[in-house]
């Protein structure tokens, strides 16, 4: 129980969010477009694929070196561009695009499945990330164990030590969850307890909720975990 405690502390603490020495990325209006035509440019990349570098780069706080030589998993991977920017960048890594294909198809995806419900082993990813993956309308209607679930099952497929960054889209941040529906702090409750569950079977599990710059300009928090 003092574990599950330690980790609410953890999580409350980092309400008021890590900003990672961000002040380097200039914050407004365009910032999306200029980060992604830098990416174009360093590396040749279409607009498109370099957008995706950005994302799961700067958007997910994580760098090259994170996911070099990695086993990664794509959860809700959409067209699967993440997995074309690390090849365009350079970076050397097998990644499995996952996605229900409820949105776009079977659009380079490798595994049909529900993040909810992964088809995986225990263990067996280095880096598992979700970015954007949502349901579209958030109602009375929608699971409000969709993200608990999402969480016991991304970390249950990474190994010990391995990476994990979920970006739910402002669901960790309690100005937004305050004026939200009821469902949304439902949703955000339960997830926070199926991460205290987990930490207590983890101890060395290390969670933080960080800022980091979106695709719509703005700011909003991702969770990062370390097995
Ligand atoms: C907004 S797109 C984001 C795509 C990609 N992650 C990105 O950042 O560009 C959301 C994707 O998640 C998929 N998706 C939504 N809910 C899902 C779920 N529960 N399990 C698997 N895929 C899901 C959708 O089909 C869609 O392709």
């Amino acid at each position: 129980m003092a574990e599950a405690k330690d980790l609410g502390e953890i999580i409350e603490a980092s309400y008021t969010f890590i900003d990672h020495n961000r002040s380097h990325i200039p914050y407004g209006k365009g910032i999306t477009d200029q980060l992604a035509y830098d990416y174009s440019n360093r590396y040749k990349l279409p607009l498109r694929i370099a957008v995706s570098a950005f994302k799961y780069l700067e958007g997910l706080n994580m760098t090259k070196a994170d996911y070099q030589d990695k086993y990664i998993l794509d959860a809700g991977s959409g067209l699967g561009d993440f997995k074309r920017a690390l090849k365009g960048m350079g970076v050397k890594a097998e990644v499995v695009n996952l996605d229900d294909a409820k949105t776009w198809g079977i659009y380079n995806t490798d595994v049909v499945g529900k993040v909810e419900a992964l088809p995986f082993a225990d263990n067996s990813f280095d880096v598992a990330v979700l970015n954007y993956v949502f349901p579209f309308v958030i109602d009375e209607t929608i699971d409000p164990s969709y993200a608990a679930n999402q969480l016991r099952e991304l970390i249950r497929v990474t190994k010990k030590g391995g990476i994990i960054r979920y970006r739910p889209l402002r669901m960790f941040d309690p100005q937004v969850r305050e004026g939200s529906q009821r469902v949304m702090i439902e949703v955000t409750k339960r997830a926070l307890e199926a991460l205290a569950e987990i930490y207590q079977q983890n101890p060395d599990m290390k969670v933080q909720i960080t800022r980091a710059i979106g695709d719509d300009n703005t700011y909003d928090e991702i969770l990062e975990i370390v097995k």
